[in-house]
C-alpha cells in the first residue's frame, strides 16, 4: 500500500490567533470525526466505515466518547443520575476523559499511521456544553490545546424529532442529553461549524445511502494523504 509523508510542517493558524495541531503535525495517520445529535446514526456508521476501510487493508481504530477513563465512568453516572452538576463541571468532565483518549490512544494509533475514527469528538462538547449557555469557541481552545484538529469532521444531521424517535424505537423514553428543545440548539451549534473540512452529512435517509455519501466524503481526504480507498 502507498503511504505519503506528510509535511512536517502544515500548520494553520486558528481563527483566534493561537496554533493548532494538525494530523499533519505529528503523525501520518488521519483523524476522522463522526459527531451529530442523539440517534443521527454516528455509531452505526462509523463501524461500518471503519469496517469498509480495513477491507481495504488501512489499519483503523474507532473510538467512542465518553471513553472508558475515571472521567467517562462519571459521566456515565451523570446520564443515570441526572445531570446534576455545572455545565463548566460537565465540560471538564468531557475535557479530562478526551485528554486522557488523546495521550493514551489517539496520539499512538496517528503516529502508527492509523486512520482513527472518533464516534464524538470535541464539537460534541462545543455543541451540547454550548447549548448550556457556555461559549463553544472558548470550548474549541481549551481542547484544540491538546486534541488534534480531525483531517475530517462529518456532522450526521437529522432533525431531533428524527433523533428522539430512533432512540425510542432502540430504547425507552431519552435521557436529559436527548430532549427534542435542547437537541435543537444542540444541532443547530453543530451546523455553524460546517466549513471546508467540516461537513454536513444529510442523515435522514437509510443508511446505505448515508454511508456511500461518507465513503465517498472520505475516499476523496484519502485520496489526498496517499491512501486510496478505490475497490481492491
Ligand atoms: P453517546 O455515548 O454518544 O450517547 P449514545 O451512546 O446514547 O448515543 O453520548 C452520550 C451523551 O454525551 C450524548 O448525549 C452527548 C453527550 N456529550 C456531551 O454532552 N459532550 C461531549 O463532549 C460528548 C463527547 C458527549
Amino acid at each position: 500500500m502507498e503511504r505519503s509523508v506528510p509535511s512536517a510542517h502544515d500548520r494553520t493558524a486558528a481563527s483566534h490567533g493561537a496554533t493548532v495541531v494538525t494530523t499533519r503535525d505529528i503523525q501520518s495517520g488521519v483523524l476522522i470525526a463522526f459527531e451529530g445529535i442523539d440517534g443521527s446514526g454516528k455509531s452505526t456508521q462509523a463501524r461500518r466505515l471503519c469496517s469498509a476501510l480495513q477491507e481495504r487493508g488501512l489499519s483503523t481504530l474507532l473510538l467512542h466518547e465518553p471513553g472508558d477513563s475515571e472521567y467517562g465512568d462519571r459521566i456515565r453516572q451523570l446520564f443515570e443520575h441526572g445531570r446534576n452538576v455545572s455545565p463548566e463541571e460537565e465540560m471538564r468532565l468531557f475535557l479530562e476523559d478526551r485528554r486522557i483518549d488523546v495521550r493514551d490512544n489517539i496520539l499512538p494509533a496517528l503516529e502508527s499511521g492509523s486512520v482513527v475514527v472518533m464516534d464524538r469528538y470535541y464539537f460534541s462538547s462545543m455543541a451540547y456544553q454550548g447549548a448550556l449557555g457556555l461559549d463553544p469557541e472558548l470550548i474549541r481552545e481549551k481542547n484544540e490545546e491538546f486534541a488534534p484538529r480531525p483531517d475530517l469532521t462529518l456532522i450526521l444531521d437529522v432533525i431531533p424529532d428524527t433523533g428522539v424517535t430512533r432512540i425510542r424505537a432502540r430504547r425507552d423514553v431519552p435521557d436529559s442529553f436527548e430532549r427534542v428543545d435542547y437537541l435543537l440548539q444542540v444541532r443547530e451549534i453543530f451546523l455553524t461549524f460546517c466549513s471546508d473540512d467540516v461537513v454536513r452529512v444529510d442523515a435522514s435517509g437509510d443508511l446505505d445511502t448515508v454511508q456511500e455519501e461518507i465513503q465517498e466524503l472520505v475516499g476523496k481526504l484519502l485520496s489526498t494523504r496517499g491512501l486510496l480507498l478505490g475497490a481492491r
